[in-house]
């Protein structure tokens, strides 16, 4: 039986790096679902498929094949073989990615695949609706925020370290779009599960952070060991 752990939040609220970190410290698989919506992006990107192109975006999820290797400092990303980690983050899979995201083909292939990476390891799992679409049985979920002006300098400072430099008023408009979008997607929308832990990281340093959400997943994951073991 996999512990799961579930982290979900908007856009730059610190949930890709804190989820690395405590998969790495307790040993547990990272799957980071926005990369995997990222990989599907980048795919119709290269191959030009349009968005109304249902027939061959079928085609893309049927051979398209992602998984997570350990990184030196993160995780890497691969894509039908190719490390496409970097590749992913650029601002145009970015903005293409929040209406790749809403078709309800893509978000039902890539929960198949998620649900089946956690089918035989624990997991730290983290996106938008891993808490309460993906995995609404998770044994910890949290929810995790930070205000608009930190999330986008967050963002910035991402996309300035992929060398394309943005405005932070362009990046915050930017940020208002993908986090609309998520709200209001028909599929997996970005929404707060009701059992989830709620943390504002705005003004938390990482170390913050890692103490306060480990505390809750040692207790849960006593309680879960001294139930079934
Ligand atoms: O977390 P991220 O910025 O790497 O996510 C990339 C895109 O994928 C973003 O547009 C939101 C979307 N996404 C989603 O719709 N559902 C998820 N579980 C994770 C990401």
């Amino acid at each position: 039986m996999s512990f799961i752990v579930a982290i979900d939040g908007p856009t730059s609220s610190g949930k890709s790096t804190i989820a690395n970190i405590i998969a790495k410290e307790l040993g547990f698989v990272y799957i980071q679902t926005g990369a995997m919506y990222r990989c599907v992006t980048l795919e119709l990107l290269n191959n030009k498929v349009s968005l109304s192109n249902s027939e061959q975006i079928r085609k893309i999820l049927e051979r398209i094949n992602i998984y997570f290797v350990k990184g030196q400092k993160r995780q890497r990303v691969i894509m039908n073989g190719k490390d496409v980690t970097e590749l992913i983050r650029t601002k145009n899979v970015t903005d293409y990615c929040s209406d790749v995201a809403s078709l309800s083909e893509v978000r039902h292939k890539l929960l198949q695949e998620q649900r089946r990476m956690s089918s035989y390891s624990n997991v730290v799992v983290e996106g938008r609706d891993t808490g309460t679409t993906v995995f609404p049985n998770a044994d910890v979920k949290f929810f995790l925020t930070a205000n608009p002006i930190v999330r986008a300098k967050r963002k910035q400072q991402e996309l300035a370290q992929l060398g394309e430099n943005l405005e932070l008023i362009n990046v915050l408009k930017s940020m208002y779009k993908w986090d609309e979008d998520a709200i209001k997607r028909k599929d997996g929308a970005l929404k707060r599960a009701k059992d989830s832990i709620f943390i504002d990281s705005s003004e938390m340093s990482v170390e913050e952070l890692k103490g306060k959400m480990m505390g809750f997943i040692k207790e849960k994951y006593k309680e879960k060991e001294e139930k079934y073991i």
